[in-house]
Formats: C-alpha cells, sequence, structure tokens
C-alpha cells in the first residue's frame, strides 16, 4: 500500500506479481475494501504529528475510532493528535491483521520515548500483544532518514503477554534476517528486561558497556542515597511572588538576609560550569523561616503584600505561613533532566534549587568533593544516561527524585585521604570551565584525569573507553530530538 503513485510504481517494477494499493493506509473505509490479513508488514512514515495539520490530525483519529470503537476515545486522541503519525499507523495496521495474526513494523525508537508513548502503548495493550522490539545499536538500517529505528512486533490478540522481548541485535541484521522465530532472533541479540512501557526505552536503550561495569564494580556501587539525602527542589508555587532578579531585589530594597542565590537547571541546553560562580545566579528567592516577623522585614513585607493577591490564586495558599518557601540548602546539585551534557554543580556557598534539580547533602563520613567529582565522572554520566526516563519527550532524560536516591554510583567512602586530595584536585581543575556536549567532553584531558581517579576507586577502569563509547552512541540516539541550545542570556 502506498499514497506515492511514484513510489507505487517502482514497488511494482520490483516485485512483479505482488499488487500494489495505491491507497492512503489511514483512508476510511479501508478494512471494509480490503479485510484482514495473517501478518502485515510497513515502515510508515515517520512525522511528527506537530506538523501535520490538526484538522488532518482529527480526521486520523476519527478514523482510528472508528476501527477500535473498544478503544477510550481520550488514548486514541492522545495516538493520533501528539504521536508520530506511525503511531497512528501502527493502530489502523493492526485492524488489518486478523484476530490471532501478526504485525512486524519499522518504527522510530521515540514510539517508546517521546511524550506520546504511554497512551499508544495503553491503546496497544488493550487491542494487541507486544512480541518484541528489536533495535540495531551498531548499524544505521536508513542512511538517509534522521530516525532511529526499531522492530515492532505485535499479535493481534488482546491481553497476551504484557512483556515484550527487548532485543538489541549483536549480529548484523543480514544474519539475524535469516533467522526464524523470536527465539532464534533471540539468539543473536543482547535481551534485556523491563516491567512497563515507560521503562522499554531505558532498558533498550542503554549501552551494554554499563551492564559490564555495573557488573565489574558491583562490589564498590551503592544507591546515591547511602551516601546523601537527595531532596527535591523547591517548588514556590509562584515563581513571579518568589523569584526575582538581583536586581529587582535591589531596586525594592528587599532584605539582603533573607535572599537566597537560586541553582536552577543546569539543562536549558546550553553549557554550564561545574562550579557555581558566587554572583551568577541572576536569580535570588525570598528565604523567609516561617516563625519570623514581618515587621522585621518591611521592605519584603511590602513586596509580599503587593502580590499576596497573585499569590493566592496558586497553590501557594494552602502553605502555612504561604510566605515561608519549605527550602532547604546545599553545596551540591544532582540535575533531574539531562540533554547532551551532565554536569552536577557545586557552589562555594549553600544555596538553594530551583524545582529541576536535586539538593545533595552528603551523609556524615562522605567528603562532599570527592562525592561532587564521583557525581560529575563518566560511570555516573553512564548511569544516569542509561537509567534515566525519557517520556519527557524532545530527547530529555529525566530522573524523578526516587530514582535520583536509587542511583548506583561509586562509594566514594572507598576514597582513602590521598584519593580524597587527588579527586578534589582532579575536579578543581574542571570546575571552573564550561561542561560540554559529551561529544566534545571525551577526550579533553581534564576530564580523562577526573575520570581515572574516579574509577580507580573500583574495578571496572578498563571499561573506560567502552562506557565512553556506549554513552556517546546512547545521547546520538536521543540527541537528534533535543531542543536546540537556548542561549543562557535568555535567563
Ligand atoms: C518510510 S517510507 C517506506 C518506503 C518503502 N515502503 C520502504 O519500506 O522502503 C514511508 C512510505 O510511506 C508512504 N506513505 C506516506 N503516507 C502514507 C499514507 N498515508 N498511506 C500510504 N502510504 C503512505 C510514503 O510515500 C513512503 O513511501
Amino acid at each position: 500500500m502506498e499514497i506515492d503513485r511514484d513510489a507505487a510504481a517502482r514497488a511494482r517494477a520490483r516485485v512483479t506479481g505482488a499488487t500494489i494499493v495505491d491507497e492512503d493506509v489511514l483512508a476510511p473505509g479501508l478494512v471494509d475494501r480490503l479485510g484482514t490479513f495473517d501478518l502485515v508488514i510497513g515502515n510508515p512514515p515517520y512525522m511528527l504529528a506537530g506538523k501535520i495539520d490538526l484538522a488532518v490530525r482529527r480526521a486520523r483519529a476519527a478514523v482510528v475510532q472508528t476501527d477500535w470503537p473498544e478503544l477510550d476515545a481520550r488514548l486514541v486522541d492522545g495516538v493520533a493528535r501528539h504521536a508520530d503519525v506511525a503511531a497512528t499507523c501502527l493502530l489502523r495496521a493492526l485492524r488489518l491483521v486478523r484476530p490471532g495474526g501478526r504485525l512486524a513494523f519499522v518504527v522510530s525508537t521515540a514510539l517508546v520515548d517521546a511524550d506520546a508513548a504511554a497512551p499508544l502503548w495503553e491503546a496497544i495493550a488493550q487491542i494487541a500483544s507486544v512480541r518484541a522490539l528489536v533495535i540495531a545499536p551498531s548499524e544505521r538500517w536508513f542512511a538517509d532518514a534522521a530516525v532511529n529505528p526499531m522492530l515492532v512486533i505485535a499479535d493481534r490478540l488482546p491481553g497476551g503477554s504484557g512483556r515484550p522481548r527487548l532485543l538489541r541485535l549483536t549480529a548484523p541484521t543480514e544474519v539475524a534476517a535469516r533467522a526464524i522465530g523470536l527465539d532464534a532472533i533471540a539468539a543473536v541479540c543482547d535481551e534485556r528486561r523491563a516491567d512497563t512501557p515507560a521503562q522499554w526505552g531505558a532498558a533498550l536503550r542503554a549501552p551494554a558497556a554499563w551492564f559490564a561495569w555495573r557488573q565489574a564494580a558491583a562490589g564498590a556501587i551503592v544507591p546515591l542515597s547511602e551516601l546523601a539525602a537527595v531532596r527535591r527542589g523547591m517548588t514556590t508555587g509562584a515563581n513571579r511572588v518568589f523569584y526575582l532578579r538581583r536586581a529587582d531585589a535591589a531596586a525594592h530594597r528587599l532584605e539582603p538576609a533573607y535572599l537566597a542565590p537560586v541553582v536552577r537547571s543546569p539543562f536549558n541546553g546550553s553549557p554550564t560550569a561545574i562550579a557555581v560562580a558566587p554572583d551568577e545566579s541572576p536569580l535570588v528567592a525570598i528565604a523567609l523561616p516561617p516563625d519570623l516577623a514581618l515587621s522585621h522585614v518591611p521592605h519584603i513585607a511590602a513586596w509580599l503584600d503587593d502580590h499576596r493577591g497573585l499569590a493566592e490564586r496558586t497553590s501557594v495558599k494552602r502553605r502555612e505561613p504561604w510566605w515561608s518557601l519549605p527550602f532547604s540548602r546545599a553545596r551540591l546539585f544532582l540535575a533531574k533532566a539531562y540533554g547532551p551534557r551532565f554536569v552536577q554543580r557545586l557552589a562555594d556557598v549553600p544555596m538553594v534549587a530551583d524545582q529541576r534539580v536535586y539538593t545533595v547533602e552528603p551523609k556524615p563520613g562522605v567528603d562532599l568533593v570527592a562525592l561532587a567529582a564521583v557525581l560529575n565522572a563518566l560511570p555516573t554520566a553512564l548511569a544516569l544516561e542509561s537509567l534515566g526516563r525519557a517520556s519527557m519527550g524532545y530527547g530529555v532524560v529525566e530522573h524523578t527524585v526516587a530514582d535520583a536516591n536509587e542511583l548506583p554510583v561509586l562509594d566514594v567512602r572507598r576514597a582513602d585521604r590521598s584519593q580524597i586530595t587527588a579527586l578534589a584536585a582532579a575536579l578543581a581543575a574542571l570546575a571552573p570551565r564550561l561542561v560540554e556536549h559529551v561529544k566534545l567532553e571525551r577526550g579533553r584531558a581534564d576530564r580523562l584525569a577526573l575520570d581515572r581517579q574516579v574509577m580507580a576507586l573500583a574495578p571496572g577502569g578498563d571499561l573506560h573507553d567502552a562506557m565512553w563509547t556506549g554513552l556517546l552512541q546512547s545521547v546520538a540516539l536521543r540527541d537528534r530530538y533535543l531542543l536546540p541550545a537556548i542561549p543562557a542570556a535568555a535567563g
């Protein structure tokens, strides 16, 4: 089936005897005209829904809803309006499969990564059983297409096993293509496991070097929560009331003793240094302890009074007292979301964290700077890359505060005095400069020195190169979806 007449003609010339139907695969009434099939294979167009006219997307949602009246309209709408058009084609193609028959589609891995993943797989679970997702991490199936492809193999059998086999080809596709049946294909794959669709992307994506290192360094790896208290950054409920530019705070003569510099997310696409420069933060937060008498801070009190109306229209009004932010200060921060840079910030003085940054407060016996070195080195970057959730879309990998507490990191308590000194020196050499895209970071001498010191804390140092390769490949798989850098000056 092909909508483009030239392409259809080429297909006809190529496969004589085949019936090539000039059709829009998303046309209404198609199933009535063509019937259903034992096997439906396809390579649907990859196109972000945002590039398609809304009226067309609405019409397509209506087609899919007619195909699958049992599906919740909210799910169908979520797929047709927000996902890659391939997601809509998947639902349509499943309808062309006879009950009990099979579908095999080549789609973009964005279908397990992007925002639209949840409604798509929730919808599919109600009408089919996904048997396998297959990727070829070291091959480019389509030299001319800017997508990372994946095979979806599904049977039109609702209520089957909810856990597809997650397969990464280790043999050339040409060799694997001769295998018949999923067991035979799996025999030439690195097989991964994951329980929920939200985890499929990470399970498929994580480079083998991550698993290799985690095994090699196993005895030296602990969850971050064992080394530090990791807390959510602050949610003000009304940023316009509680965050001010320094200059504005000065203009309103807000009492400086109750203004705290704010560390915001290093994920804004632009390079950031590890070290937080003392006056770097353009923002300060109004940080008042709950038991303070507002008469002690007349200028802040006047500001709050002027903005009371704004604050009371938000969740702020549930806070008691509403003007006292629940903040904790820290010197070390873990970012919540990652583009192509891995930067964990370290400040000279305690600062408050914005909601997109977690505060990391070392537990007794854990050296702050050594922990900062570990968090900024390759093994932690690879852990963040490998285990993050990609459900935010736009190629971003995210960690919830619970994920961050579980994050496997090297146990820095293994470092002796001289190692701690060496870790601190390596970090100090790197910290003031901007951290770049990972592909520019690899091979930089200061970065290598930090990695070496950190990886010396555990076996597995010989995996350094393989880990970098894995990290770069994995970031490259999502890089094309990332938003372009936003100039830091935009604030
Ligand atoms: C990723 S290409 C695959 C080309 C070829 N079938 C192959 O497998 O190499 C997607 C094809 O889908 C066709 N196409 C796009 N929208 C379509 C639609 N609504 N109905 C049918 N074909 C469509 C495009 O013309 C394009 O040839």
